[in-house]
């Protein structure tokens, strides 16, 4: 059996109250299409009091980032796991790539951050995934071990039976260029190995995404491989009609 998949939308810094209402209302109106997938979406944090208090039934909220400290303090601009909980988040991204490369966030904050959102009873979406130019010089596995390491290190492989990995190759993210679904599960097999290096049992459970312009009419040759567990959804996770056609992809192939 294979593992639930997960569809996620990230919704970046997009949205206002009357898009977001529309889209929420667009995702409720067919949720029940998709009821075997594991819905989420990640809306900017101003709006995550009205989007959870609007969410449709059985989709859960997330947020895109939170700070790296467990407690209350002088931390301006910066928002507590524990804040993200209170309004009802279940799950928050960690190390996006913008993050990663737009705010200058390093291999060991990001494991902060992983570390602080579990403990403060959130799923950290952990990504990882390499640049263009680390692909072509063939240094992907490296640049995923590293990054993955970071949080095994400070966390251990246990963690993972309560966290999510999305696999985003850089260049496949707002591109149009998806991986192929050959490059995708060979990236997400990898990952999957490393898991398994440590753990066999956390590796068959931890639901590895795969995140990089998917979209509805790609979504079932990639969430068909073996390793791939659901998606990371940008762009497409703003239009309702094409966050779940994306997902129908995921509910097909869990009747299979
Ligand atoms: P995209 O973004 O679907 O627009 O490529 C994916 C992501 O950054 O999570």
């Amino acid at each position: 059996m294979k593992r639930q998949y997960l569809v996620a939308g990230n919704w970046k810094m997009n949205g206002s109250l009357k898009a977001n209402a529309e889209l929420l209302a667009g995702i409720a109106a067919k949720r029940e299409e998709v009821s075997a997938v594991e819905l989420l979406v990640c809306p900017p944090a101003i709006y995550l009091d009205s989007v959870g208090k609007a969410l449709p039934e059985a989709v859960r909220l997330g947020a895109q980032n939170l700070c790296e400290q467990t407690k209350a303090g002088a931390f301006t601009g910066e928002l507590l796991g524990g804040m993200l909980t209170e309004l009802g988040c279940r799950y928050v991204l960690v190390g996006h790539s913008e993050r990663r490369s737009l705010y200058g966030e390093s291999d060991e904050r990001v494991a902060e951050k992983y570390k602080a959102a579990q403990a403060q009873e959130l799923i950290p979406v952990l990504c990882i995934g390499e640049t263009l130019a680390e692909r072509e010089a063939g240094t992907t596995e490296a640049v995923l071990s590293r990054q993955l390491k970071a949080v095994l290190d400070l966390c251990g492989i246990e963690s993972f039976a309560k966290a999510v990995i999305a696999y985003e190759p850089v260049w496949a993210i707002g591109t149009g260029k998806t991986a192929t679904p050959a490059q995708a599960q060979e990236a997400h097999a990898f990952i999957r190995g490393l898991l398994a290096g440590q753990s066999a049992t956390i590796a068959g459970s931890t639901r590895l995404l795969y995140g990089g312009s998917v979209k509805p009419d790609n979504a079932n040759e990639l969430f068909a491989c073996e390793d791939i567990d659901g998606g990371l959804i940008g762009g497409a996770s703003l239009k309702a009609s094409d966050f779940i056609g994306i997902a129908l992809a995921a509910q097909a192939l869990s009747a299979v």
